[in-house]
């Protein structure tokens, strides 16, 4: 993929399928380049026996084919910037998926549109809060579903189209007064 923001899309639609009420996208980059990505939910979790198998690319639970992609996908992006994934995960309980990136290798795939990517899943999804943090030694970008839920009451979904443009326009904001979303 081009884009991690599309492999973050990805993986954090597991967590949607997972049922997950709350799930954390967060973008966490330190002074050294090395960029950790997390996602986590509340989800239903998986055996110890998925997790052992999750990275690989026949694991799916999936009826309409056999090949699922997304942590396989992203574990690659990683590992070919000599980062690693690891899956957390408990039955019952939720998942975490993190991943390491170094921003400084020649293979490291920028993050790109990470707006779309949280507009995209707040849109399929307004009754799940997300928790997106996106923070580098320069900036911080941050945006708690959980805050703009309680402003807007009940009777406003997250996904009306208002709703939508408002929360482009607060993280691209965010992203502008800090030079810019792409990496
Ligand atoms: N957060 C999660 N919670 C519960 N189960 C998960 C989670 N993430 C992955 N899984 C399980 O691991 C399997 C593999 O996930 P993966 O994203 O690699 O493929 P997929 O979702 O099946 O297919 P694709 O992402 O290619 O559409 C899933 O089918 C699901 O059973
Ligand atoms: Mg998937």
């Amino acid at each position: 993929m081009k884009e991690l923001s599309l492999n973050v899309l990805d993986v954090t639609e597991n967590s949607v399928t997972a049922g997950a009420k709350n799930i954390g996208v967060s973008l966490i980059q330190d002074e050294a380049g090395i960029l950790t990505i997390r996602i986590t939910d509340d989800g239903c979790g998986m055996s110890e026996e998925v997790v052992a198998r999750v990275t690989d690319p026949f694991t799916t639970s999936r009826t309409t084919r056999k090949v699922g992609l997304g942590l396989p996908l992203l574990k690659l992006a990683s590992e070919q910037t000599g980062g690693h994934m690891e899956v957390e995960s408990k039955l019952g309980e939720g998942t975490t998926v993190t991943a390491t990136f170094d921003t400084g290798h020649i293979d490291f795939t920028p993050v790109g549109d990470m707006i779309s990517t949280m507009t995209i899943l707040i849109m399929g999804s307004p009754d799940i809060d997300f928790l997106f943090i996106d923070r580098t030694p320069e900036r911080e970008v941050r945006l708690d579903t959980k805050e703009l839920r309680a402003v807007l009451g009940d009777e406003v979904s997250l996904g009306s189209p208002d709703v939508i443009a408002w929360i482009k326009e607060y993280l691209s904001d965010q992203y502008n007064s800090t030079g810019g979303q792409d990496q």
